[in-house]
């Protein structure tokens, strides 16, 4: 299994448990287990009761179709997700509240109360009409952190349009991949995006992507790294680019959302796998709303003065479930943050905590590890006082992280949810609930009530450790990838007769603990994001000196894993710094800079079993520089012996 070893170690160890003041928990949103008992009575029933929080225009019929392993949620049930963000809120006096809180990098900032945030969808959903985008139609969506992130994605919501958000820091080559699997008619992009003081040229790697695209008819570009001056406009083509202040500028504010049938697609949103090749994640409305509003008014004890704070991109499902989705349908007030945490220095995060009484925190272990590494200082030169609840999401958190988090950050008052979840899960499906549950560091506590989880071996038998699965389908879940069941169907439902296997391992301890301990398949999880080892090596032997590659993670203080790489040059190919130097770059271009890899070592040859698979567990030992597990199945031992040699001198 590939699990972390250093924190399964610190976790064995583990006995340590938290809970919430007497103060946070009687003013808790949820007080006590009768949650988890209702889910347990009438689990269909429970979550019925939260879809009934929410404005249909017409009520389901049925509460839950499963012809494993395809789910319907809410059939019949009539809605628009925008209506619900937005709209309802006016209804229910929120119609000043403060919705969402802009920071630039810059220092420069944004309000938007509800009825701006309405009325600004509301142009961009008409605007977006104008230019023929109509109901089913797939817009891609390649956006720096800037409000029209949300508001583009809510606009397509309205209107019924699929958005697809692809993360600004992927290279034109994947943002084409995405729009051809999806055959866009419509790209929402911008000339660029500040990211440490520099800019990132968004609407030119968009033009290299529209290049292989076929399918776009309308790009819509926000004008956002200024001016526009020449150096970042890049062409505007006629009658295909519009600029988006342009454009909205003429457009009504007033757009009646789209009826949508609770199963229609809300958007597609793509992640890596155990392929080259990103699978679209299908995610449809009724289901998937009602479960991230249960999971972020529960989990995230949300009130009505909190400010909330989610520290991801929009790129990410993070950001579409807990920056978008969640905290808007709930009425919340979000902040949202474009750059980086040690820009302009280290305290960035805090000071911005501070400016605006951040009250809850939502972010990821390896920023986490970083904070730590930075020290405690950075932190301190602010009053952190207004937090109240603190996050953690995306890979296992190690137990020494969770506590300089807890008395650090949370200054031992903040209760901390590590929230497991996916991408294709769509909401959080298992973390404690702040209130009533004790914590314990390293793990994520217990499935949401209405979630079924367990831990299987290969054979399906229950076991305390072994793979994580899900026994019954969710609200939220993913319908299938886009354009391809079988795929669907294979990746998740193969391993054991109609029931999920999310690819992650797990253990549960004496006191009932459940501790995710990473992934179980050839996906790396770097910085808390994603991304398959196969990827990375396509995009390598793509190098004109590469003949063959091989990819694993290797431990990393800070992400995670790293990316080793260990590669064969074609003959004729000398090695040196430069090419590596080259081939790294290659890969950061094909794909994107977050799989660029961390090291790669020139070989001559890779460990091989008789019948010729790579044994990538033997190359992670020489990534990690520990002792050689078992090479009896190797065609040729002193392969990877003889590695392992040049790995340790190269080190020096
Ligand atoms: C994978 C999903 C869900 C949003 C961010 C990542 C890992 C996620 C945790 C956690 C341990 C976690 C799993 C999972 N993961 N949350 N709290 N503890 N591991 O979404 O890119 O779809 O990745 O992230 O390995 O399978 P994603």
């Amino acid at each position: 299994m590939n699990a972390k070893p250093n924190n399964l170690d610190a976790l064995l160890d583990e006995k340590r448990q938290f809970g919430a003041s007497a103060e946070f928990r009687k003013k808790a949103v949820v007080r006590d287990r009768g949650i988890y008992d209702k889910a347990k009575d009438d689990r269909l029933n429970f979550w019925e009761s939260w879809a009934e929080t929410l404005k249909w225009n017409e009520k389901w019929h049925t509460v839950l179709e499963w012809t494993p392993p395809y789910a319907k949620w809410f059939l019949g049930g009539r809605i628009n997700v925008s209506e619900n963000c937005l709209d309802r809120h006016l209804d229910e006096g929120r119609c000043d509240k403060t919705a969402l809180i802009w920071e630039g990098e810059n220092g420069e900032s944004r309000h938007y109360s509800y009825q701006d945030l309405l009325e600004e969808v509301s142009r961009l959903a008409n605007s977006l009409k104008s230019l023929g985008v109509k109901k089913g139609d797939r817009v891609a969506i390649y956006l720096p952190m800037i409000p029209e992130a949300a508001i583009a994605m809510l606009a397509c919501a309205r209107i019924g349009a699929v958005h697809s958000v692809v993360f600004g820091g992927f290279s034109p080559q994947s943002l084409a991949d995405r729009i051809n699997d999806l055959r866009a008619t419509c790209l929402i992009t911008a000339d660029g995006g500040y990211r440490r003081g520099g800019v990132v040229p968004l609407k030119i790697n968009a033009d290299k992507a529209l290049e292989s695209c076929v399918t776009i008819e309308k790009v819509v570009v926000v004008a956002r790294a200024g001016q526009p001056t020449k150096e970042f406009s890049a062409e505007m083509q006629n009658g295909r680019d519009h600029w988006y202040h342009e454009l909205i500028r003429g457009a009504e504010s007033n757009c009646s959302p789209e009826v949508m049938d609770s199963e229609d697609l809300l958007f597609v949103l793509y992640t890596s796998g155990t392929t080259g090749k990103p699978k679209g994640i299908v995610h449809t409305t009724g289901g998937y709303l009602t479960q991230v509003v249960a999971t972020t008014k529960c989990v995230f004890d949300l009130q009505e003065d909190d400010v909330y704070w989610c520290t991801a991109d929009v790129g990410w499902i993070t950001g579409h479930s807990y920056i978008v989705y969640g905290p808007l349908a709930n009425g919340a007030t979000v902040l949202m943050y474009e750059g980086a945490p040690d820009w302009p220095d280290k305290g960035r995060f805090w000071e911005i905590c501070q400016k605006y009484n951040v009250s809850i925190f939502y972010t990821a272990p390896t920023a986490i590890r970083a904070f730590m590494k930075w020290g405690k200082e950075w932190v301190q030169k602010y009053d952190l006082s207004s937090l109240r609840l603190l996050g953690t999401v995306g890979e296992p958190i190690n137990p020494e992280a969770w506590v300089w988090y807890h008395e650090v950050i949370g200054e031992e008052r903040c209760p901390i949810v590590d929230t497991w979840w996916q991408t294709e899960t769509g909401a959080i499906m298992i973390s404690t609930l702040p209130a009533v549950s004790q914590t314990r560091p390293g793990s994520a506590g217990e499935a949401f009530p209405g979630i079924c989880t367990t831990l299987l071996d290969e054979d399906g038998e229950s076991v305390k450790a072994g793979f994580l699965a899900i026994t019954e389908p969710w609200p939220s879940m993913l319908r299938t990838i886009y354009g391809d069941d079988e795929r669907y169907e294979d990746t998740y439902w193969s391993k054991w007769n109609g029931i999920y296997f999310p690819g992650d391992g797990a253990k549960i301890d004496e006191d009932g603990f459940l501790s995710i301990l990473g992934r179980v398949d050839d996906v790396l999880n770097t910085a808390g994001h994603r991304i398959g080892t196969m990827e990375v090596e396509s995009a390598l032997v793509d190098h004109p000196s590469v003949a063959e590659a091989a990819v694993v993670g290797k431990f990393h203080e800070v992400k995670g894993e790293a990316i080793a790489a260990f590669v064969i040059l074609k003959e004729k190919w000398d090695a040196s710094d430069e090419l590596v130097m080259d081939i790294r770059n290659h890969v950061a271009e094909k794909i994107g800079a977050i799989a660029r890899p961390d090291s790669i070592v020139i070989t001559a040859d890779l460990p091989k079993t008789r019948s010729g698979k790579i044994m990538r567990r033997l190359l992670k030992d020489v990534a990690e520089g520990k002792a050689l597990g078992d090479t009896t199945t190797l065609a040729d031992p002193s392969v990877v012996q003889g590695l392992k040699k040049q790995y340790l001198s190269e080190q020096q």
